[in-house]
C-alpha cells in the first residue's frame, strides 16, 4: 500500500480546500499570473503558515526588498521580524545587492542554490519550506535556460526535504514563446488571474495541476483584504445574466415573433 500523502497547509484555508488540504511535502509548485494578482501575498501566507507549523522557512525576494516583504506581511498581522529573530525564517534579499550574509548580489542560479543550502544549515534540522519570489527573475536575460535552470533547482533541492513555491512572472503562453518554463517540471501549478468586470478589478485562482491530488478544476474568485490578506470568495459560476440579452433587445425579439405569428 502506498503511504498517505503528507501535506503542507498553504496558509490560505480556501486554497487548501481546493487541493485536499495542502501541497504534498517535497513538491515544487509553480505560482503564475499577471502582476498584481496576489502571487507575492500568497507566498507570504505560505511562509507564515510554515512559521506557525514549526517549519524552517526561507523566502527569496527578487522584485522587492526584504523590508518590503516584512512590511506587507505585517499588514496582515504576520510578524516576520520576530520569526527571523527566533531563527525560524531567513529572507534572502536578491534585489538590493547589499553585502550582508543573506543578500544575493546577482541573479545567479548556482549562487541561489548555495544560499538556500547555507540558509537551511543555519536554520537547522527539520521540515523546510521555501518561497522563491520570483524564480523567473533568474533567467530574465536568458529565457532559453528556463527549463534547464528549474530542472537543476529541483534536482539539487529535492535531496534537502524542501517544499518549494516558485513564482513565475510569465503567463504560461508567454513563457512558451521564451522556451519551456518552470511549469513543465513543476509538480503543481497554481494560476492566479485578474480581470476587469464592470469597471472593477477582480482576482481569481485556478489549480491547473497538482500531482497526487484530486484537485478542484474550477475558477474561484479571490480577494485581498486589509488585515487579513488573501481569501477565496467562492467558485465562479456561469451566470445566466452573462448570456442574457439586454431587456429592450429581448422585448423587441418577442414583439417581432408575436407579429410574425399574427400574420400567419
Ligand atoms: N494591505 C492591503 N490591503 C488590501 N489589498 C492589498 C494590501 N496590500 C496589497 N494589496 C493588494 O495586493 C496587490 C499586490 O499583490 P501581490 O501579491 O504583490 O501581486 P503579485 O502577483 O504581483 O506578486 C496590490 O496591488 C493590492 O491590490
Ligand atoms: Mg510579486
Amino acid at each position: 500500500m502506498p503511504s498517505e500523502v503528507s501535506r503542507l497547509r498553504t496558509g490560505v484555508k480556501g486554497i487548501d480546500d481546493l487541493i485536499e488540504g495542502g501541497i504534498p511535502e517535497g513538491f515544487l509548485v509553480a505560482v503564475t499570473g499577471e502582476p498584481g494578482c496576489g502571487k507575492t501575498i500568497f507566498s507570504i501566507h505560505f511562509i507564515n503558515q510554515g512559521i506557525l507549523d514549526g517549519d524552517k522557512c526561507i523566502y527569496i525576494t527578487t522584485e522587492e526588498s526584504r523590508e518590503s516583504i516584512m512590511r506587507q506581511a505585517s499588514q496582515f498581522g504576520m510578524d516576520f521580524e520576530k520569526a527571523m529573530e527566533d531563527g525560524k525564517l531567513i529572507i534572502v534579499d536578491a534585489l538590493m545587492g547589499r553585502e550582508d550574509k543573506w543578500s544575493l548580489k546577482s541573479l545567479d542560479m548556482e549562487a541561489l542554490v548555495e544560499k538556500i543550502i547555507e540558509a537551511k544549515k543555519e536554520l537547522g534540522y527539520g521540515r523546510a519550506r521555501i518561497a522563491i519570489d520570483s524564480l523567473s527573475a533568474f533567467w530574465l536575460d536568458r529565457p532559453a535556460m528556463a527549463r534547464r535552470y528549474s530542472y537543476y533547482l529541483k534536482k539539487v533541492l529535492s535531496k534537502w526535504n524542501f517544499t518549494i513555491l516558485a513564482v513565475s512572472q510569465y503567463a504560461i503562453t508567454t513563457a512558451e514563446s521564451f522556451g519551456w518554463g518552470i511549469e513543465h517540471i513543476a509538480d503543481g501549478i497554481i494560476r492566479f488571474r485578474r480581470a476587469l468586470r464592470g469597471g472593477e478589478l477582480k482576482r481569481f485562482v485556478i489549480i491547473e495541476k497538482m500531482r497526487q491530488t484530486n484537485h478542484s478544476r474550477y475558477l474561484h474568485e479571490i480577494d485581498i483584504r486589509p488585515g487579513v490578506g488573501l481569501m477565496v470568495l467562492g467558485r465562479v459560476e456561469r451566470r445566466v445574466e452573462n448570456y442574457k440579452l439586454p431587456p429592450d433587445v429581448m422585448r423587441r425579439i418577442i414583439e417581432a415573433k408575436r407579429r410574425a405569428e399574427e400574420i400567419l
